[in-house]
């Protein structure tokens, strides 16, 4: 620790973290230093024409915006260059990319989002990067195994948020510390060890201008949180970012809950569209390592078993009350 204490009095670096972890604590570090390139350009994409869109639609229908583009290939060349990667699902890739001289047994299997929130990226706004990293499977189709599967296979998960500070949020499945970028030296120093959720939180987000989308129920759930009622606590405030990231992290830090309900509209997207592997089940990774709960408002979202490597999935996120009580509204049970 003697190179922590003289680097940043004391506080732990995100490698003392993960050096133990193995060969995971390469990738570990290869993702924050794709992490630390992107929050530069970030900062000055405004100034070198990075911003706005390629002009192509994705996989997900969505306009590409040119920071997308190029912070999907970042990810790919660190993942790639740590050597110990065999299959990459990014929202950015139609495809899963099958790296087969890369799949010694024990190698990894990345789910990731580039860019989360890119809707914000014109005005300034808060996003960030989403991982999921699992093992290669031992099974012989690995390559088709691998681009579909359950939140429960997953070995690390966490994301970094570019916001006034780029913080980057990690799970190895024994808790949740939090990394914040010191500019001055280039590390991530541990800023929050062992974070832990709130029971029950006072504040919700959700958009509700697809309130007329959602089941009745979501909305009944919606409205009792509106609702005045000093006894119980309400109502609660509203925060909506645009960005799953930022409303995530606010939820982890303060409480509350987080919503992305199903489209329930005919043509709508009946699974909502947040996606399982790379949005919503690393967040639900995290949460559930810090004491949260992350349901589809039905079931589990690490249990959900994806039949598609982009499967949507519906989201509901944050203190274990909080879902508990938003389940009951959803069941028909309140
Ligand atoms: P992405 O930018 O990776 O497509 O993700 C955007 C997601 C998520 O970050 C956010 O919670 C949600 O889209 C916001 O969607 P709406 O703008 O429909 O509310
Ligand atoms: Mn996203
Ligand atoms: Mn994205």
């Amino acid at each position: 620790m003697a190179v922590a204490r003289a680097v940043s009095d004391g506080a732990a670096t995100l490698f003392d973290h993960v050096r133990a972890a193995g060969d995971l604590g390469i990738l570990l570090t290869q993702i924050a230093v794709a992490g630390k390139t992107i929050a530069r350009e970030l900062g000055r994409a405004v100034l070198i024409g990075q911003l706005g869109t390629t002009g192509e639609t994705n996989v997900q229908g969505e306009k590409v915006k040119k920071l997308d583009l190029w912070a999907n290939e970042v990810l790919v060349d660190a993942l790639t260059d740590s050597g110990r990667v065999c299959t990459l699902v990014s929202e950015e890739l139609a495809e899963p990319v099958h790296l087969e001289h890369r799949c010694a047994d024990g190698s990894w299997v990345v789910c990731f989002d580039p860019v989360d929130g890119s809707s914000n990226l014109d005005v300034n706004g808060i996003v960030g990067t989403i991982f999921s990293i699992r093992r290669r499977s031992r099974e012989a189709r690995h390559a088709m195994v691998d681009a579909v599967a359950p939140g429960t296979v997953q070995v690390a998960a966490g994301y970094v948020m570019y916001g006034p500070a780029t913080v980057l949020v990690l799970t190895l499945g024994d808790g949740v510390d939090a990394f914040t970028l010191d500019q001055t030296i280039g590390e991530f120093l541990r800023s929050h060890a062992r974070i832990r959720i709130p029971a029950r939180g006072r504040i919700y987000s959700v958009n509700e201008g697809n309130a007329t989308k959602w089941d009745p129920a979501v909305r009944r759930y919606i409205d009792y949180l509106r609702a005045s009622d000093g006894a119980t606590d309400r109502p609660y405030s509203a925060r909506y970012v645009g960005s799953l990231v930022a409303d995530f992290h606010r939820t982890l830090l303060e409480g509350g809950i987080f919503l992305y309900p199903a489209d329930t509209t005919a043509g709508g997207k009946p699974s909502g569209k947040l996606r399982l592997q790379y949005e919503g089940a690393p967040m639900a990774f995290v949460v559930e390592q810090a004491g949260g709960r992350a349901s589809t408002g039905r079931d589990r979202i690490m249990d959900v078993r994806p039949s598609a490597a982009h499967q949507r999935v519906p989201l509901v996120i944050g203190s274990p009350e909080d879902v508990a009580l938003a389940e009951d509204f959803m069941a028909g049970r309140r």
